[in-house]
């Protein structure tokens, strides 16, 4: 990880925080959670914390199987990384809109994504692999996620006879963010190389299906900029996508525009990345594209 070292804003915090486990969170599913919801949560964890960002996310310092509970069981709750719950958080999607999540399994964005619209609209969430798909299925199910259709294309090759309002391309990543806790190392030089040309071509073709002024979000929970800011520079130089500007009052910093001898347009201060010691939590790196 000493690679990333010149990119990372606060090295020794960094560091300290892979060394630690990371504070199990559980998000509120407002399809399924009761008005009582808070306080049977406090009745089950000894210790809750509201994340300072997102209402519906609740920190549990201190407990290690969240997904024990019957609040799990009952799809009241979804156990969710604080920082995975911030791409869906920024694509901000509206009832009633037509919505792709592209690489959807296990379900974390794609659940997330019916709750913010109480099940009004209709959310594709779409995954290549057959066997990640079983767990979707599961946790649609439970989480009683009834606007979420699953679909099993690669992404490359979904139909374009549908357009959509805002679509999700949580990327498959080299996921550096769960490697820093455990060996420090970066990815391989080449599985970064090849996954970023995959991300490149599932966000060119979510470009062709989006509708005109439709939101794009793309993430990773990696840290290579090979894979992040070079695949949002590819889009910016081959797409007619826009970046915007992303807001959060999650803590975290700014996409980079040098990185070994690798520069990148000045417009990637618009994009952002959560490292571990931002929220306690995993790597996240989200961009934001207008049509
Ligand atoms: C980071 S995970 C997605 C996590 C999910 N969005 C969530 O929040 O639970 C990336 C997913 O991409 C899927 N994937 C890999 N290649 C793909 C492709 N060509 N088209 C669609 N999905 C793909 C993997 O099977 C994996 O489930």
């Amino acid at each position: 990880m000493h690679r990333y070292k010149p990119i990372i804003d606060d090295w020794e915090a960094f560091r300290e925080a892979c060394g630690r486990t990371a504070v199990k969170t559980v998000r509120r599913n407002c399809i399924k959670a009761g008005d009582d919801f808070e306080e049977r949560l406090r009745r089950e964890f000894d210790s809750v914390e509201q994340s300072s960002w997102n209402p519906d996310v609740y920190r549990l310092p201190g407990t290690d199987l969240p997904g024990k509970s019957m609040l799990h069981w009952l799809g009241e709750y979804y156990v969710q990384e604080e920082s995975a719950a911030l791409p869906v958080k920024i694509m901000n999607p509206q009832k009633d809109e037509n919505i792709l999540d592209m690489a959807a399994a296990p379900g974390g964005k794609a659940t997330q994504i019916a709750s913010e619209i109480e099940n009004c609209g209709s959310v594709i969430a779409n995954d290549s692999s057959g066997k990640r798909l079983q767990s979707l299925h599961a946790n649609v199910y439970r989480t009683g996620s009834a606007s979420i259709t699953v679909t099993n294309y690669d992404g490359r090759q979904l139909p374009e006879d549908e357009n959509y309002d805002r679509i999700l391309v949580d990327a498959p990543c080299s996921g550096e963010g769960d490697q820093c806790r455990r060996d420090f190392d970066p990815a391989p030089e080449d599985e970064i190389e090849g996954l970023a040309e995959l991300q490149k071509q599932l966000v060119e073709k979510g470009a062709r299906l989006l509708k005109e002024e439709g939101t794009l979000v793309y993430s990773t929970c990696t840290i290579a900029p090979e894979e992040n800011e070079g695949v949002v520079e590819h889009i910016l130089e081959n797409t007619d996508l826009e970046l915007e500007r992303i807001d959060t009052e999650a803590p975290h910093t700014r996409g980079v525009e040098r990185f070994e001898d690798r520069s990148y347009s000045e417009e990637m201060n618009k994009t952002v990345r959560v490292y571990p010691h931002h929220l306690d939590s995993g790597v996240i790196y989200v961009a934001k594209f207008r049509k």
